[in-house]
């Protein structure tokens, strides 16, 4: 069971088809923000990674204006890079909200599989190669670099059996 306190700033940390949106959308739904809407709101393009910094700058922009207003606030975003997974702290830090991670550790065969999968994916293999190593680095410092609580979901079917609970 994975609970959290009720003013939480919760970073998903997963690569592409680990299954962060469905997840998201599942337990979070009107709490989420996701990396993909906001390179679509900025370029008209989801997977323009070209827009990621804008995207980014204007999610963070939404995400202090939430945490501001004391709504919990969950991160759509792979952030298996260190850099990504700071710009996190620093929005819980700003507005005193509990930085959470939870990592949708999923088999990179599996993640693959979905992503050829999908119409809306066209990245490589190395891409998701990448992406597994940072994850596997992450997994090891979440803790250390100040995420309060950290939930690590290992298989699809842990993913499925996950219940979230908010602590009032
Ligand atoms: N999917 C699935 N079974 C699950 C979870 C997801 O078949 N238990 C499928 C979804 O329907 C989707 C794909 O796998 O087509 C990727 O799931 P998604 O939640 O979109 O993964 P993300 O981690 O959000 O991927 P990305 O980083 O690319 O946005
Ligand atoms: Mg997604």
């Amino acid at each position: 069971m994975i609970s959290i306190p009720e003013f939480a700033l919760v970073a998903l940390v997963g690569i592409s088809g680990s299954g962060k949106s469905t997840f998201a959308e599942r337990h979070f739904a009107g709490s989420v923000l996701s990396a993909d809407h906001f390179r679509y709101l900025v370029a008209g393009d989801e997977n323009d990674q070209t827009a990621s910094s804008d995207a980014f700058d204007s999610l963070y922009h939404v995400a202090d204006k939430r945490l501001a207003a004391r709504r919990m606030t969950v991160i759509d975003a792979t952030n298996v890079q260190q850099h990504a997974r700071t710009a996190v702290l620093t929005a819980a830090k700003k507005q005193h909200a509990l930085p959470v991670a939870i990592v949708l550790d999923v088999d990179e065969d599996i993640c693959w599989e979905r992503t050829q999968a999908r119409p809306d994916r066209s990245f490589g293999r190395p891409v998701l190669k990448r992406q597994r190593r940072d994850l596997r680095r992450a997994i090891r410092t979440l803790a250390k670099e100040g995420f309060r609580r950290v939930f690590v979901l290992s298989s699809p079917e842990e993913i499925d059996a996950a219940t979230v609970t908010l602590e009032p």
